[in-house]
């Protein structure tokens, strides 16, 4: 750690017996560009010296997809880089200059040299280049290097690496960052080397940098921030609606108020609109041009540009045209067979002038692949993987049961622990809210034991969806959506698995909320009318849980939580800071991401609205349920005791005794939350040897503070907040960042497509009540009951929505990288120990691997495969994987939320 190693320390004593002063006059670099402070102040030692030093600069030039920007990119050819085109200047780590603020002396600019060799593939792009630095000996090592960028357009600066700095060896500075034209910056682009240091330890001559770039990255605050500007700053979520198209298109403002808080989102300081000024004006529907800060877009130019432009089709060209050709066109499902034909054959598209048009619009070769348009008008998607062995397993209770521990949404289950289950609703306003579940309705189910016994042994559990979806559901109810509140209860079972033992079906009261709950209670049947109302009765709850899954444990719990701590982290941490260091992985394409979803996805209108049943309120109905979010619930072990799923027991492993065993999620969870703990703890305490250089941390001090007040600003009072006063808040706060940016974004999502591809097992709305006995619908289902089922669940043209977006969102890029995998590996540190901690993460995660596919191999975990054989992979790290085959694998942990 640090920058004084001993030789340094010996040239620094030389120097100062030597007296050397004698300094040149100021030498002004070729361009005065207005730049503040540094280019005026190029100073260098004149002394005898001075030394070649030989440097490598890897870069990227523009992004090859950006296809509006073609001629330009035709134009930018790498060898115009060479000559004047980019310079370089090292800054001295060791020496202060008193005419430049005491900032570190500026060695003499030096400029890219010839183009070495193309290093990757064409498509990557990326080239290195050589430099050579004029470099005085007794300025010792350099720390940082400030780049100008003379050229007409922008390159991705990846490293740059000083071969042999005389006394101290290779130098390595890890960049990752655009850098624009210098026209674009009102200051200097400096980067530092890969030294890892608290605020207190950086070299004098860098403090100065240090500071002014997270002042640089902190913005002014106002104005609308452009394409080139690095500016982070928060904002509310006021750019989902469009007020000025009239009310319709109006949504509620998130976040800054009592009733509608949430979490911050990047701030674009686009204009306000005309009807609303509180309101964002949203950007015109086919712009590209959504402002994130620069070095948050996709860098990367492989899959997940493919995805964003795949998305933002998906959203500004397909989905409209599809809505223009009208609901009218498309069929009901007659069968399952029917909704079979998807995957195996493709159903015909319509056809007529108005698809053309969507035909020829398609920009891209993805979305040429994503709706397989291939002459005969097919639309055919891949298998889901919940279909793939067995077409009918989905329906069994067992496969009911089996999902909520090991689907795409297992976070929800909570252990019952007293009967009936009891409302959290306020019975002033919503009167009498428990359940009207009673023993008679499922003793005789329960294996010969009674209610009583069963939640004295830990047996009984609930999926509660009541509270949270009644406040809304009347107005849900006023839509095309006709919905339930839902709770479930399941018997846990001598074999490990969940047997369902009711449904009870909710309405608000016809004669007003306080009136309390309309309430029907269901229980399993197999034949008959019967069973087909049982199997209604699972839809219902499967509606209510992928809406609550899509909205709340996907969106909110992971997506929308993190940006803040992105936004805090890059406006308070320096990049030298190891906490940056840490989290940064962990944050990669999130904003943009997020973007994206403001889009076409979150905003009024978007795929969201038109394919989950809480339609038009779905994102308020999110706000509303933000006030439950409690930060320090969301670390696995703190949720799973919230849940009742675990009791904390110090004999067993992570001190914690599952209730039940066979629950994959918590398994193989607790497993990587462990891993990511050890390594946390490990990487922490290298750089915070005692408490105090946690409360003496200016930076961090100041990012906890600004995450607590600004990022999460409607949350700032709460008493649960770490206090951020020892190593013990620092290393919990960060497991669970990174457990919910990596693990528990994984475990919800890249199960989409895998379960919720085939829509009749996870169907996203319910257009239907319950028939009643006595009228046609009840006929029909008694006659017919898939087409009843088909019926009532989503329609067919939502499904081909629903199923396009979930088979984008489940991919896995080919540039994934993993848990346990950083892509500025070996270089993002110079620091030996906190390499070798990381290392034994790795291992760690690699050792995980081989338990979870054994464990799924084991016919004892009947949860892990259950009947639709399809086997718990979604918490399996994939750490050793570096094979880039991306797609839907089900299978890998990413590090940061990038989809
Ligand atoms: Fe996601």
């Amino acid at each position: 750690m640090g920058f004084g190693s001993r030789s340094e320390t010996m040239q620094r004593l030389s120097e100062m017996c030597c007296v050397k002063i004698n300094r040149k006059a100021i030498e002004q670099e070729d361009h005065g560009n207005g730049n503040n402070g540094t280019a005026a102040h190029n100073h260098r030692n004149g002394g005898g010296g001075s030394k070649k030093i030989r440097g490598t600069v890897k870069l990227m030039k523009k992004n090859v997809l950006d296809m509006n920007d073609m001629k330009a990119s035709l134009l930018d050819r790498i060898h115009e880089l060479c000559g004047k085109g980019v310079s370089l200047q090292l800054v001295s780590a060791v020496h202060s200059d008193p005419s430049n603020g005491l900032r570190g002396k500026l060695g003499k600019v030096a400029y890219l040299e010839k183009w070495i060799r193309k290093i990757t593939s064409l498509t990557a792009g990326e080239t290195e280049f050589g430099v050579t630095f004029d470099w005085d000996e007794s300025m010792g090592v350099p720390g940082a290097f400030i780049v100008r960028n003379h050229h007409h357009s922008q390159f991705y600066l990846k490293t740059v690496t000083l071969e042999d700095v005389p006394g101290h060896g290779a130098v390595k500075f890890v960049c990752n960052s655009w850098v624009y034209p210098s026209h674009r910056y009102k200051y200097d682009r400096v980067f530092f080397s890969n030294k890892t240091c608290l605020p207190c330890q950086t070299p004098a001559p860098l403090l100065k940098y240090r500071k002014e770039e997270l002042v640089n990255l902190r913005g002014s605050g106002s104005g609308e921030l452009k394409e080139w500007d690095r500016v982070y700053d928060y904002a509310y979520y006021n750019d989902l609606g469009k007020p000025d198209k009239g009310r319709d298109h109006a949504r509620q403002i998130l976040g800054g108020s009592e009733d509608f808080p949430y979490p911050r989102r990047g701030r674009t300081g686009r204009k306000p609109t005309k009807t609303d000024p509180n309101c964002e004006r949203r950007l015109p529907l086919l712009s590209l041009d959504i402002y994130v800060p620069r070095d948050e877009r996709f860098s990367h130019i492989k899959f997940s540009d493919f995805l964003a432009y795949a998305l933002k089709s998906l959203g500004q060209v397909v989905l409209p045209e599809i809505y223009s050709i009208g609901n009218k066109t498309f069929n009901e499902f007659d069968s399952f067979e029917d909704v079979l034909r998807l995957y195996e054959g493709g159903i015909p598209l319509p056809s007529g002038p108005r698809f053309g048009k969507l035909k020829n619009r398609i920009p891209w070769e993805l979305l040429k692949e994503l709706v397989r348009n291939d002459g005969e008008r097919l639309l055919k998607f891949p298998m889901p993987d919940v279909i793939k062995v067995d077409r009918s397993a989905w329906r069994t209770d067992e496969e009911f049961g089996r999902e909520m521990l090991a689907g795409v949404n297992p976070v929800i289950i909570s252990r019952l622990q007293e009967f009936p289950p009891r409302s959290k609703l306020d019975r002033a306003k919503y009167g009498n809210q428990n359940s009207t579940i009673r023993k008679e309705h499922i003793e005789r189910n329960m294996n010969g034991i009674t209610v009583h016994e069963a939640i004295r042994s830990n047996r009984m559990f609930i999926l509660n969806h009541h509270d949270a979806l009644m406040p809304y559901l009347r107005l849900i109810n006023s839509t095309a959506t006709k919905m339930y509140a839902t709770r479930t209860l399941l018997l846990l079972q001598d074999d490990g698995t969940l047997k369902p033992l009711a449904i009870e079906l909710s309405l608000p009261h016809s004669q007003g909320d306080y009136h309390g709950a309309v309430s029907k209670v269901f229980t399993p049947a197999e034949d008959g009318v019967e069973g087909s109302v049982w199997q209604l009765a699972k839809a219902y709850v499967a509606v209510t849980d992928s809406g609550y899954h899509q909205l709340i444990s996907h969106w909110l719990n992971t997506h929308a939580v993190i940006e803040p701590f992105i936004i805090a982290t890059n406006r308070q941490l320096s990049v030298m800071h190891p906490i940056y260091k840490l989290l940064h992985p962990h944050f990669r394409d999130t904003m943009n991401i997020n973007a994206l979803a403001r889009q076409i996805l979150i905003n009024a209108g978007g795929v969201l609205e038109m394919t989950v049943f809480p339609g038009k309120y779905a994102m308020e109905m999110s706000a509303v349920l933000y006030k439950n979010w409690v930060f320090t619930e969301q670390g696995l072990p703190a949720d799973l005791i919230k849940r009742g799923m675990a009791i904390p027991d110090s004999r067993f492993p992570h001190g914690l005794n599952l209730v039940i065993r066979d629950y994959p999620y918590a398994v193989d969870g607790l497993e990587i939350w462990s891993a990511i703990e050890t390594w946390v703890k490990d990487y922490c305490s290298y750089y915070y040897t005692h408490d105090d250089l946690v409360r003496g941390d200016s930076e961090l001090q100041s990012w906890w503070t600004e995450v607590r007040t600004q990022g999460h600003g409607d949350k700032k009072d709460e008493l649960w907040w770490p206090a951020m006063q020892t190593r013990a808040d620092l290393i919990q706060s960060c497991t669970i960042i990174i457990w919910v940016a990596s693990a528990l974004h994984a475990a919800v999502n890249f199960g989409q497509y895998p379960y919720a591809g085939y829509l009749p097992n996870r169907p996203t709305v319910s257009r239907r009540f319950m028939p009643e006995p006595g009228t046609a619908e009840y006929e029909e289902l008694e006659k017919n009951p898939d087409v009843a089922y088909l019926k009532t669940i989503t329609a067919q043209l939502q499904t081909l929505l629903g199923v396009s977006l979930i088979e984008i969102l489940s991919r896995h890029s080919t540039d994934e990288i993993y848990l346990g995998q950083r892509d500025d590996y070996p270089d993002w540190t110079s620091d030996e120990e906190p390499k070798q901690a990381f290392q034994r993460f790795t291992d760690r995660l690699i050792k995980i691997e081989d338990r979870i596919m054994g464990m799924n191999q084991d016919k004892r975990w009947k949860n892990r495969v259950g009947p639709v054989k399809v086997p718990y992979t979604l918490l399996y790290p994939s750490a050793s994987d570096y094979s880039n085959v991306g797609g839907l694998t089900g299978k890998g942990i990413p590090n940061s939320i990038s989809i």
